[in-house]
């Protein structure tokens, strides 16, 4: 059986007091046999605060970027060992914002899960359709491409650390939550996709989680959707009440579907 998981990714919001109250509550929120893994991805100056404030909870930590280089004369990046250093042990990579807003290419991508992978982080990779290429009936071309592209150097062994995300682009921040019935077929494609690289068996015990506009009201019917293990939340992870509420809404939700 799929552990549920669900993560809060931050992306460039919070500040330092914000960020340790929030994390403060999401400890707090989260007893100790919660049967879900929780993740914050805080913004990097605030890794080590909220490493403090979630110490001794069944929350972990997780970074939103990391390098795909190990050290040396790479200003601005942050390698995996410094992530691990202040307690990080996952990641997030090829998130659609950084693909598209920012420009990364699937070869970085694929460097970074690599790096990722190697450095004993575990890895949320996230894959996704634009709604150009969902319009186009490209959408289930588009997420096997990516699969292919990322997973290319990663053995089944190291598939363990791997949580797949399916963040279709339009529904990011735009407060339209993907159908029910569409996020379950994207699902079926990222296992297909999988076991198409790996075998049916590794396809069927990696967990795969959808990101995209997710509140409590619309979790629910999310979740339920057979294959469906947990949530990747951007805005609502701001809220604790909310993300609290997705937390649960992915215990309940996952493990009796
Ligand atoms: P929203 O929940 O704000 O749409 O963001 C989703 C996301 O990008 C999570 O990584």
């Amino acid at each position: 059986m799929r552990r549920p998981f669900i993560g809060g990714n931050w992306k460039m919001n919070t500040d330092h007091a914000s960020a340790r109250s929030l994390a403060h509550a999401i400890a707090e929120g989260t007893g100790a046999d919660w049967a879900a893994d929780v993740v914050v991805f805080p913004p990097f100056p605030y890794l080590l605060p909220v490493a403090e404030a979630i110490a001794g909870s069944p929350v972990a930590l997780g970074a939103q970027d990391l390098s795909g280089e190990v050290n040396g004369a790479r200003t601005g990046e942050v390698s995996a060992e410094m992530l691990r250093d202040v307690g990080a042990s996952w990641v997030i990579v090829g998130h659609s914002e950084r693909r598209h807003t920012i420009g990364e290419s699937e070869a970085l991508i694929a460097d970074k899960l690599s790096m990722a992978l190697g450095s004993g982080l575990r890895a949320v990779l996230c894959v996704g359709e634009t709604r150009a290429e969902r319009d186009a009936g490209k959408a289930h071309d588009i997420i096997a491409a990516q699969l292919r592209s990322a997973l290319a150097a990663i053995d089944a062994a190291a598939m363990d650390d791997v949580v797949i995300a399916y963040e279709p682009v339009w529904a990011i921040g735009t407060g339209i939550t993907a159908q029910p019935a569409d996020a379950g077929e994207a699902h079926r494609e990222i296992r297909s996709a999988l076991a198409a690289r790996y075998d049916a068996r590794l396809a069927s015990g990696v967990r795969v989680v959808y990101g995209g506009s997710l509140v409590p009201a619309t979790a629910k019917s999310i979740f339920a959707v057979d294959g469906v293990d947990g949530g990747l939340v951007g805005g609502a992870s701001l809220k604790a009440h909310d993300f609290l509420a997705l937390c649960t809404a992915a215990t309940v939700g996952v493990a009796a579907s």
